[in-house]
């Protein structure tokens, strides 16, 4: 996968998983959204992609990761289409490949792709022009690189770049996230200190997803001195019935209350991709409390999008492995 979205010099051809993805690369990603934060939220910076145009094509719902790609393009000065996929030609049977291609043929070089089928993207993009990039904004369970870049810079805002030094830990159904996907391959190649898995069996992949984490269904113990808490959603749109016995027991044995948080670290951080479902898997008072980075994950989310669109779309791209 990232002999496909880094070409022979080094440079991002697309940004399809973390998985793989070179460190360097990763790094300078997070730097330059970091450096360009200010301008992510006001303003931006018009000339970088000035007369280019970026595509959104989204095949499931989404308000986060859209609306933020969007903000991200303007703000670099594309134009943008924003694809519906609704009350598009797809309607009538136009597959996802020709629907690219076409686009494609209006003179679009920037994809931005969300697909209900694992590794979709990845099919586009062999089948884009040589000059084209697709950026994967989630496919199935496999990856959402974007957010996994997102959570990093949120984690090394909020604690520093040494991860080795940190307790993280993600609860809950780790097994229809791709969102957990892209955080792990990222925290590996950050080389995160301690990662622990906490989520009923039932939700837990069986295949090498958790392979160097520390897994266990015991929320109180998992979260002892941890120095960050990644909420997941519970994807009940994936899951097949019998998954979990209730709602009621799953936000008892799993879910993310005041006093729990109090077995964290006294200055941790909670973090959750959205969008959450309040009562289950978090309580009002932590998804809004002291200690929630949420919002600001929301807000780096812009800041991301564009550090990613520059390196592929660019013409002083800047993601090189090198
Ligand atoms: N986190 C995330 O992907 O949210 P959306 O589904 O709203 O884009």
């Amino acid at each position: 996968m990232s002999a496909r979205q880094v070409d022979d010099q080094g440079r991002l051809r697309h940004l399809l998983t973390l998985d793989g993805l070179p460190r360097d690369v990763l790094l300078r990603l997070l730097d330059r959204a970091h450096a360009l934060q200010a301008q992510a939220l006001a303003g931006g910076s018009r000339e970088i992609l000035a007369g280019k145009a970026v595509c959104t094509l989204f095949f499931e719902p989404s308000t986060r990761t859209r609306s933020s790609f969007q903000l991200a393009a303007t703000r670099l000065g594309a134009d943008v289409l924003n694809f519906d996929a609704s009350t598009s030609s797809t309607s009538k049977g136009e597959t996802a490949i020709d629907t690219l291609r076409n686009i494609e043929a209006m003179g679009v070089r920037g994809f931005v792709v969300r697909h209900q089928v694992d590794g979709a993207v990845a099919v586009l993009a062999e089948s884009a022009d040589a000059g084209t990039a697709l950026i994967n904004a989630g496919d199935g369970r496999s990856a959402h690189p974007t957010q996994g870049l997102l959570d990093m810079l949120t984690i090394r805002q909020a604690k520093g770049g040494d991860f080795s030094a940190l307790k993280i830990l993600m609860v809950g159904d780790v097994r229809h996230s791709r969102v957990a996907r892209s955080d792990l391959h990222a925290l590996r190649t950050l080389g995160a200190g301690e990662v622990r898995i906490c989520g009923p069996r039932t939700l837990l992949p069986s295949d090498d997803t958790l392979q160097g984490c520390v897994v266990g269904e015991d929320l109180d113990a998992a979260l002892g001195g941890a120095d960050v808490v990644m909420m997941l959603r519970l994807q009940r749109e994936r899951m097949q019935e019998g998954l979990i016995s209730s709602i009621d027991d799953y936000h008892r044995d799993f879910g993310l209350t005041a006093e729990r948080l109090r077995r964290a670290a006294a200055d941790a951080v909670v973090l959750h991709p959205g969008p959450m479902n309040r009562g289950v898997e978090i309580d009002d008072d932590v998804a809004d409390g002291p200690q929630s980075l949420i919002l600001k994950q929301v807000a780096n989310g812009v800041a991301v999008r564009m550090a990613v669109l520059e390196a592929l779309l660019g013409d002083d791209r800047r993601a090189t492995a090198h």
